[in-house]
């Protein structure tokens, strides 16, 4: 496809950047690829750029508004991801160009706590489940480092470590990975294996560093030592994998693999706190689970006395457990326990 200048101010969403933009210490802060939208071409203008290279088209421009934006980035996502996949499975080494694209173009919507919590619950193709739950945990991961008040470098090997923490599931056999039944022993100590597998294919990927490959190796690593590869300790395991452990759980919790119909979200924040009190960084997934649940207020759910209610308030001390209100009725879950969620509707 043709490319062409525009000046910054011509720029319009939907637009599709032709080549990578730099900043001043020569990081990508733009790459090729991206698709414009208000916020990308605010952040082009604050920067003092006058002009970018973007891909002539001949179709017609469509208005379309940022949240479609997010969702085609969010594809495009899942594409390059399978493309990194591919690679691997032909025994080729992991194109850091491509990681790069991906996570930088994740980080960038780092302030559209909306649109990520929104697309994590939607973008979801039960067939696809690998890839969409790699952009998931990246995502998630990404606001839970920002939560944490991360800085820019922790948060960048954060989202790489989360975007690359299941790859090595590449190299578990198909038949084990897509296996209806429940696993064998030895067919799940395979599975297992996949922290190693990704650990090794992601070793000699350009640029890689330790916080990034201690975040594929260590995810499945647990507080109480419960976890594998190693059965490591609460102080053993890096921080990455503290985190990208809290969102994966989460995002497999939450995907239709699990559930049939539209999972409640309160039901997972319970069973989360229940299940894995021991098991997860409590700080880590205590600032999760409660900045999570407020992107559920306004919602509307169906109660097992039948009635229809709204989420008006989250208990900040019984996050699972918010207050409904229903036919003007005030309904405070933590307070009446024989009423509760059955879903969201
Ligand atoms: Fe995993």
């Amino acid at each position: 496809m043709r490319k062409m200048f525009v000046s910054a101010y011509e720029c319009k969403p939907g637009m599709r950047i032709a080549e990578d933009i730099y900043n001043e210490y020569g990081a990508i802060i733009i790459a090729e690829n991206m698709i414009l939208d208000d916020y990308i071409i605010m952040r082009i203008q604050e920067m003092g750029f006058t002009r970018v290279k973007i891909y002539e088209t001949s179709e017609e421009m469509v208005p379309v508004g940022k949240t479609e934006l997010f969702k085609a980035q969010y594809n495009e996502n899942v594409d390059n991801f399978k493309g990194i996949l591919h690679d691997i499975s032909e025994g080729k080494d992991i194109d850091s160009k491509r990681v790069n694209e991906a996570t930088n173009s994740i980080i960038l919507r780092i302030n559209e706590n909306r649109d990520i919590v929104n697309a994590v619950n939607e973008m979801r193709n039960s067939d696809e489940y690998l890839y969409s739950h790699s952009i998931n945990v990246s995502l998630l991961s990404m606001l839970i480092g920002k939560w944490l008040k991360l800085d820019y470098k922790s948060i960048k090997s954060l989202v790489t470590s989360a975007y690359l923490h299941d790859i090595g599931m590449v190299k578990v056999p198909a038949e084990i990975v897509n296996k209806p039944t429940s696993l064998t022993a030895e067919e799940y100590d395979e599975v297992k294996m996949h922290c190693q597998y990704g650990f090794k294919t992601a070793e000699t990927m350009q640029d890689m560093n330790d916080d990034i490959l201690k975040g594929i190796l260590m995810h499945h690593e647990r507080e109480d030592g419960s976890g594998y590869p190693f059965g490591l300790n609460s102080k053993q395991i890096h921080d990455n994998a503290k985190i990208i452990a809290v969102a994966d759980i989460y995002d497999a919790m939450t995907s239709k693999r699990v559930y049939r119909r539209r999972i409640c979200h309160f039901d997972v924040i319970e069973c989360i706190q229940r299940d894995y009190f021991r098991k997860l960084d409590q700080h880590i997934a205590g600032i999760f689970l409660n900045n999570i649940a407020s992107y559920y207020i306004g919602e509307f759910v169906k109660l097992n006395t039948g009635a229809i209610g709204e989420i008006v308030h989250i208990n900040q001390n019984n996050i699972s457990k918010p207050i409904i209100r229903s036919n003007d009725v005030y309904i405070d879950l933590s307070k009446e326990r024989s009423i509760s969620i059955v879903e969201l509707v």
